[in-house]
Formats: C-alpha cells, structure tokens, sequence
C-alpha cells in the first residue's frame, strides 16, 4: 500500500477524504492539533517520519470574508504554510497534491467564457491572494499537482447548502445574489477526482476540479429547494445589493466558471453539479 501523509484530515474534505483513501493507502492523517502547518520544522519531521508516497494539504484557511480581516493568519495557513509541506514532498521525493480556488481568478470575463489552466490569476480578494501565493509555494515541490475546485459542500462540514437549508426553517423569502457564476462541486466529487489524480500520476502541474455544469448561487439555491421540497421564495440580488447590505463582506469574482477539459483529457470526468448535489441531499436530509 502507498503511503499518504493527509494534511487537515478532520476539515470538510480532509475528513471524507481520510475514509474515503484508509480503503486502498496506508494513510497517516494530521489535524491542527496533531500538526500546524505554519510550523515548518514539525512539517518536515512529519514527513520525514512517515516517509510518504503522496502528500495531501486539504488543510486551509477557508474564512472567505475572515480572511479580509485576519489577513495575516490567512496568509500564513494558505500561502507561507504551503512552502513548508512543499519543502517536506520535496526532501521526501513524495508528490504533492494541494487544493486550490476558483477565486484565484479576478472572475470579470464574459459569462460565455470560462476559465482555462494556462489563464493569468488576478485574485479580487484577501482569499484569492493568499491561495495564489499558495499555488506558487506547491509549485516548489516540483512533484505536485494543484487542484482547483469551487463552491465546496459536503457532509461533514459548514458549507452554503447547509446555511440555505437552515435559513429556510424560518424564513418565507431568502435573497441570494444571482450574478455570480460557478460550479457548485461536492466534496464526494472532489475525493474522485483526487482519487483518479493519485492512480493516473497524470502530468504535473494545475488541474481544474469542480463538478460539470455552471449556475449562480440563487439558480444553485433554487435547485437545492425544489430537490428538498422547501416552498421558501428566493428572490435574485445584485452583488452590489448584497455589499450595501454587508459591506464587512469579501468581494467574490463574478464569473469563476472553469473549464475542466484538462482532466477530461487524462479520464477523469466529473459528474453535472445538479447529479451531485441530489446523491448530497439524499443523505444530509436522512
Ligand atoms: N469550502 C469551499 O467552498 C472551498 C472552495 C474552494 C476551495 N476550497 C479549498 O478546499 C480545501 C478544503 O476546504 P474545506 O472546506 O474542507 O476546509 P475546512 O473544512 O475549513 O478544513 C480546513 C481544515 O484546515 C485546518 N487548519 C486551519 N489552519 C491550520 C493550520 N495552521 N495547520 C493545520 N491545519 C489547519 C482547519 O482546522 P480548524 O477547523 O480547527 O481551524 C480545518 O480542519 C481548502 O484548501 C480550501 O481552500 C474550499
């Protein structure tokens, strides 16, 4: 069995990642309390001590708008950190797989348009910009591979699914901004993709990994509703509506859409976001 040393086993991903791998890899798996990234020496002893075939960083700081204000945090978890656990693939000649965002991107294209691999990031948030210096810091571990996913939700795990369901308990109309384009991804699909990553070592380098399809965030909230038979009203908001009414919250790219020709060509094909989002809803609504 290949070994995996899984970084930030415990958070949304990590945590069904961890299940998920334990069937087919001898997994060591490390939490904030067991292992803190930003400490570069206990990173390099980890790896030194578990001696891994591959290295998983599902470990983040994923406060979008927390990030605006704990810039400094932020950017040591998301960006400085990820040297460290470079650093140790590369002492180790284990190959790094890190997680990444559609936010790197400034998301001002046209919404006929998506985004490629080989396109410049321009991050319009405190989050964009400290995942990018990640980005930059995984590519040190020259073994790696970035995988850019999006609009993350899973089980185990605060996400915009669970916020909406709850909302809707007590609530008749929900706004919910309605220019904003993206992939809703779960993290059941976000673990395939992984997964196919790990047995096809296709080449290196950054791989878009979201479901297929594109909506907004309303259009993704309607969708939720009508699969859980909720009769809440959601009524479509601008971006701009949305910032009068929170002006602490983070600017987010308009159009984040991705295209994800690339892995489709190495045999990984993810499944439509609405196929994915239903499989979710039929177990968190148990
Ligand atoms: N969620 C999304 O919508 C989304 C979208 C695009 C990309 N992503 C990316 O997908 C990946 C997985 O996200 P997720 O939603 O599963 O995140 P998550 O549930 O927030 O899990 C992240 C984990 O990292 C841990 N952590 C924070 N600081 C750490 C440190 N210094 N050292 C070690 N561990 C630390 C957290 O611990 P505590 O909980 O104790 O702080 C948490 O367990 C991240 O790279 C994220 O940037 C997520």
């Amino acid at each position: 069995m290949k070994k995996v040393l899984l970084i930030g086993a415990d958070g949304m991903l990590g945590g069904e990642l961890r299940e998920r791998l334990e069937k087919n890899y001898d997994v060591t798996g490390t939490t904030l309390e067991t292992l803190d990234i930003t400490d570069r020496e206990a990173v390099l002893a980890k790896a030194e001590e578990v001696k891994p075939y591959f290295i998983i960083n599902c470990a983040a700081y994923t406060n979008v708008d927390g990030c605006e204000i704990n810039t400094d945090l932020a950017m040591a978890v998301n960006g400085t950190a990820v040297g460290n656990i470079a650093e140790a693939a590369k002492a180790q000649d284990a190959t790094f797989i890190h997680i990444s965002t559609d936010y790197v991107f400034p998301g001002n294209l046209p919404v006929d348009q998506i985004y490629t691999e080989d396109m410049e990031p321009a991050p319009v948030s405190a989050y964009g910009r400290t995942k990018l210096v990640g980005e930059e810091n995984a590519a040190k571990a020259e073994k790696y591979y970035i995988l850019r996913t999006a609009w993350l939700y899973g089980l185990g795990g605060k996400n915009f699914v669970k916020t909406m369901l709850r909302l809707s308990k007590d609530r008749d109309e929900l706004t919910v901004v309605d220019d904003q384009h993206g992939s809703p991804t779960s993290t059941t699909t976000l673990c395939k993709i992984i997964e196919g990553i790990m047995e096809k070592e296709p080449e290196y380098g950054v791989y878009h990994s979201t479901n297929e399809g594109f909506t907004t965030w309303c259009r993704f909230t309607r969708k939720i509703f009508e699969l859980a038979n909720i009769s809440t009203n959601v009524k479509a908001i601008t971006s701009k509506e949305y910032k009068e009414m929170y002006p602490q919250s983070s600017d987010r790219p308009s159009n984040s859409q991705l295209s994800k020709e690339k892995l489709k060509n190495v045999g990984i094909i993810p499944e439509a976001w609405e196929v994915a989002l239903e499989e979710y809803l039929k177990e968190e609504l148990k």
